[in-house]
């Protein structure tokens, strides 16, 4: 482990430089015009996999962007096997004006590097290869069977990998997960995150006139769709955030009291926080705390809202269409799939007889809760207090990583949810960064992490 350790030292710069040639390829897997660099990027994985020692590595072809898996399995069947699952898939830069540096033009200033995909989740994903890399060069073999499976549609809702987990059941067959798509409370406060919050996305068209009309000779008489879906979407939820969808809080599992005694343990700067978010200040359930809020608690949002007339200047128009993308967080046991029918019988309640309303299901996940007393978590939590110095909490985490439970469920495993990233890294915004200091600490738990799943088991 020491000479691994010191290897990932010594090769710090030569590993910036490969993640770098991993960031200018434009693998935005929401846009068509990319899918020609989703096959690159996952070409160019597939090689560094080679290069970092593994035995195998090949692309496996779906319905939507390829899958990337490896394999390690040196170690013997004694040792336990560790499936790596991470995304080479990013969101869209926009908006582009506002990155200080082209997003698919990695840039170092000071300690960070500036790049879309540099914290979710290329860095992070990145790490695992160079650790496992640092065990080849030093002792020939990693300490644990590993297996690496990278998807390419992870910001899309995973449509055609949720499939392949369940095709590949024996393939993938391991004894633990590990994902490095989170962030740590701070640069020098580690968390491992036990629970992440599902997710149900919907679309939502209202239909009035047959076509635009002019809004001074209909207007009064006819129901503009516009209007009628900002009241019926005002109709799910009340000012203080509390969603007032029939059923929806019925599976919700209310946190415990001692579940939130240890929330309120995680250390939060409430003026940071507000910083960070740009607001001048917190809006939600009075009734919880603003970690509880974002992390254990579910959500709705209007993500988006269309129609009429949005150009420059005006234009007197009673519009045709109304649109609007909407979606929840959900915390365990709520189902996507269940949520969707309870907002759509509720907007198709609302809706008066003068529109109509169609609510289509876009994407959805489970949120998860992961086991953290198993020997992998106990292995993560000493990896991280050595490589940080300092020791880990645990946290809740308010975003989705929907394949924990797909693992769980298909695969019979739990995972540890190993991040690295940080809270102001900006995901799926513009100028996101990876703290450089914490993807070669990243890079060293990872290695310590290896040991330790192999040693006291
Ligand atoms: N890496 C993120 C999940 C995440 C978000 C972890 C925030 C920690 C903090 C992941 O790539 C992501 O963005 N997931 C999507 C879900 C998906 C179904 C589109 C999300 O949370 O919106
Ligand atoms: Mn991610
Ligand atoms: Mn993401």
């Amino acid at each position: 482990m020491d000479k691994a350790l010191h290897y990932t030292k010594k090769h710090q710069t030569q590993f910036l430089e490969q993640l770098k040639s991993f960031l200018r390829i434009e693998c935005i897997s929401a846009q068509e015009a990319h899918r020609p660099d989703m096959v690159h990027a996952a070409e160019w994985l597939r090689d560094q996999l080679t290069e970092a020692g593994f035995v195998r590595a090949e692309i496996f072809p779906t319905q939507g962007h390829p899958v990337v898996y490896g394999e390690w399995l040196a170690a013997g069947p004694e040792a336990p096997t560790v499936l790596v699952y991470g995304h080479y898939d990013v969101q869209p830069p926009d908006p582009v004006d506002q990155w200080l540096t082209p997003p698919f033009v990695p840039t170092v200033r000071g300690d960070d590097l500036y790049a879309r995909g540099a914290s979710d989740d290329k860095g992070q994903l990145f790490a695992h290869l160079k650790a496992a890399e640092a065990y080849g060069a030093t002792a020939g073999r990693p300490p644990v069977n590993l297996k690496v499976l990278v998807e390419g549609e992870e910001e899309i809702g995973s449509p055609s990998f949720d499939p392949f987990v369940r095709e590949h059941r024996d393939l993938l067959a391991a004894d633990v997960a590990v994902i490095s798509d989170t962030h740590i409370l701070g640069r020098d406060m580690p968390s491992i995150v036990y629970a992440l919050r599902g997710l149900a996305y919907l679309e939502v068209e209202v239909t009035g006139p047959d076509y635009d009309l002019h809004s001074g000779i209909y207007g009064g008489a006819v129901n503009n769709p516009i209007n009628a879906l900002c009241r019926m979407l005002a109709g799910l939820q009340s000012a203080d955030g509390t969603i007032t969808i029939p059923g929806f809080y019925e599976p919700v599992r209310d946190l415990t009291d001692e579940e939130r005694r240890e929330l309120a343990r995680v250390p939060f700067d409430r003026s940071a926080w507000l910083e960070e978010a740009g607001v001048a200040t917190d809006w939600g359930e009075e009734a919880y705390t603003i970690v509880e809020r974002t992390t254990a608690r579910p959500t709705f949002d209007v993500n988006g809202i269309w129609g009429g007339y949005t150009e420059s200047g005006a234009k007197t128009v009673l519009p045709s269409k109304a649109y609007a993308k909407i979606s929840m967080r959900l915390v365990p046991d709520q189902k996507p799939e269940k949520v969707a029918q309870l907002v759509r019988e509720a907007l198709t309640a609302m809706a008066p007889p003068s529109v109509s309303v169609e609510v289509r299901d876009l994407h959805g996940g489970d949120g998860a809760i992961v086991d953290r007393n198993s020997q992998p978590m106990r292995a993560a939590f000493r990896a991280y207090g050595e490589a940080f110095g300092a020791e880990p909490v645990f946290v809740r985490e308010g975003g989705s990583i929907p394949v924990v439970a797909t693992f769980q469920r298909e695969l019979g495993i739990e995972t540890v949810l190993m991040g690295f990233g940080l809270p102001d890294d900006r995901l799926h915004s513009p100028n996101e960064k990876l703290h450089l200091p914490n993807f070669y600490r990243g890079i060293e738990t990872i290695v310590r992490f290896l040991t330790f799943v192999a040693d006291d088991r």
